[in-house]
Parts: C-alpha cells; sequence; structure tokens
C-alpha cells in the first residue's frame, strides 16, 4: 500500500484554505495533523480550532499525531473535530492499552507512535489492537529534520513482525522524507509516508506528492 500524508506543519498558515485545496486535487489520500504541546516535545504547534478549520476544506483522511503528555485527555474533542486517525507517542503513557480502546470508542483508528530511541518491542503485547504504528524517522518537535538512516532496519523489522503475528496494522513513517528515499521506504515495508518540507517547499507540490508515490 502506498500513502501519502503530507504534515501541514510545514505548510504556509497563512493560506491554510488553498493549501488544502491543493491537496484535495492532489493524489494525496491523507492529512498529516502534528499536535505539539510543548512539554512533551519542546515545540507548540496548533490544535482543535485549526484541526476543526480544515476538516470544512477537506473530506480526505485526517490523521492526527498526538505528540503532547497525557493524549487520553483530548480524545473525544479530536474526534469532535474530524479527526479519522488519531496516534499518540506510546513513552507518553503507562497505559497505552487504554488509550488504544479508547480511541476506538470513540469511533477512530487508533496508532501509536515511537521516537527514534523507542524499541518495537515496547508495542509487542498491544501490537494486535492496533490500526497502525508511526515509526518516527527524526526527533519529534520539527519539521525539516535530517532522517535517521537506521530507520530503515526499524520499518524492515516491524514489518516482519506483523506478517509473523498476522496484524492489520500499517506502518507510517515520519520525518525526513523525500522524493529520494521515499521508494526505499514503501519497499522497505512502509504503507504511508508523511511528508512536510519536501512537499511544501516543493515549487510543484503536486509532483512532489507524486513522485514520492512513485507515480511520476
Ligand atoms: C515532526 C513531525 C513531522 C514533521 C515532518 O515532529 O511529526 O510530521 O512535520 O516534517 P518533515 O517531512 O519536514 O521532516
Ligand atoms: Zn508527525
Amino acid at each position: 500500500m502506498k500513502i501519502i500524508s503530507p504534515s501541514i506543519l510545514c505548510a504556509d498558515f497563512l493560506h491554510l484554505e488553498d493549501i488544502c485545496q491543493m491537496l484535495n486535487e492532489s493524489n494525496a489520500q491523507w492529512f498529516h495533523l502534528d499536535v505539539m504541546d510543548g512539554m512533551f516535545v519542546p515545540n507548540i504547534s496548533f490544535g482543535m480550532p485549526v484541526i476543526k478549520s480544515i476538516r470544512q476544506a477537506t473530506e480526505k483522511t485526517l490523521d492526527a499525531h498526538l505528540m503532547i503528555e497525557k493524549p487520553d485527555r483530548y480524545i473525544n474533542q479530536f474526534r469532535d473535530c474530524g479527526v479519522d486517525w488519531l496516534s499518540f507517542h506510546i513513552e507518553t503513557t503507562p497505559h497505552a492499552h487504554r488509550t488504544i480502546q479508547a480511541i476506538k470508542d470513540a469511533g477512530m483508528k487508533a496508532g501509536v507512535a515511537l521516537c527514534p530511541a523507542t524499541p518495537i518491542s515496547t508495542i509487542e503485547e498491544i501490537l494486535p489492537d492496533l490500526d497502525y504504528v508511526l515509526l518516527m524517522s527524526v526527533n519529534p518537535g520539527f519539521g525539516g529534520q535530517k532522517f535517521i538512516p537506521s530507520t530503515i532496519d526499524k520499518i524492515k523489522r516491524l514489518s516482519r513482525v506483523i506478517e509473523e503475528r498476522d496484524c492489520p496494522a500499517l506502518i507510517q513513517v515520519d520525518g525526513g522524507v523525500n522524493i529520494s528515499n521515499a521508494q526505499l521506504l514503501y519497499e522497505s515495508g512502509a504503507d504511508c509516508l508523511v511528508a512536510g518540507n519536501a512537499v511544501f517547499t516543493s515549487d510543484d507540490p503536486i509532483l512532489t506528492i507524486d513522485r514520492i508515490l512513485g507515480l511520476r
């Protein structure tokens, strides 16, 4: 499966409506929404009001990546904003199983995100419950960072475990994705690539999206 989820974090916030329009016309299937609290990660991004507005501008899948402490507090609010797929960081809670169930009970797809230093073994017990696993290929907090090469091996190992255990989870890869590494990432087992800077600093974002998807 080849999905691309352009990260709105790297877009020009003054022109969000135009950005949504462009993505609607593109082959991108999902919108990636990075929510940061200035605690779990050093940066603060955007929250519910912005997501609500984006929801009004697209019918495509909204994929929210929570980089916040105590993610349980806001699950229903993100659902009410129109989020379809919701991920939180395994490093933020000792009760991931409960959080996953709460996301599903709210009617969304549930994902868990792993920082580069967090081993796959931390999600061994909950893997069958997940709709997706987000592997960070940079340290979370900012767009425009350099891809960490050891992520390739991590994708392959996770992909093997998912296959061996016959789990439905998709693999999403986030950070430093570009035209040059996208095909290798998909071939290694990634189903969904998040791309921020690569898309939004491009002169032709629609073409860049197609190139990442391998369509052109
Ligand atoms: C980083 C975010 C990413 C980021 C990706 O914490 O989770 O989604 O916006 O941006 P690029 O593709 O520029 O690394
Ligand atoms: Zn992200």
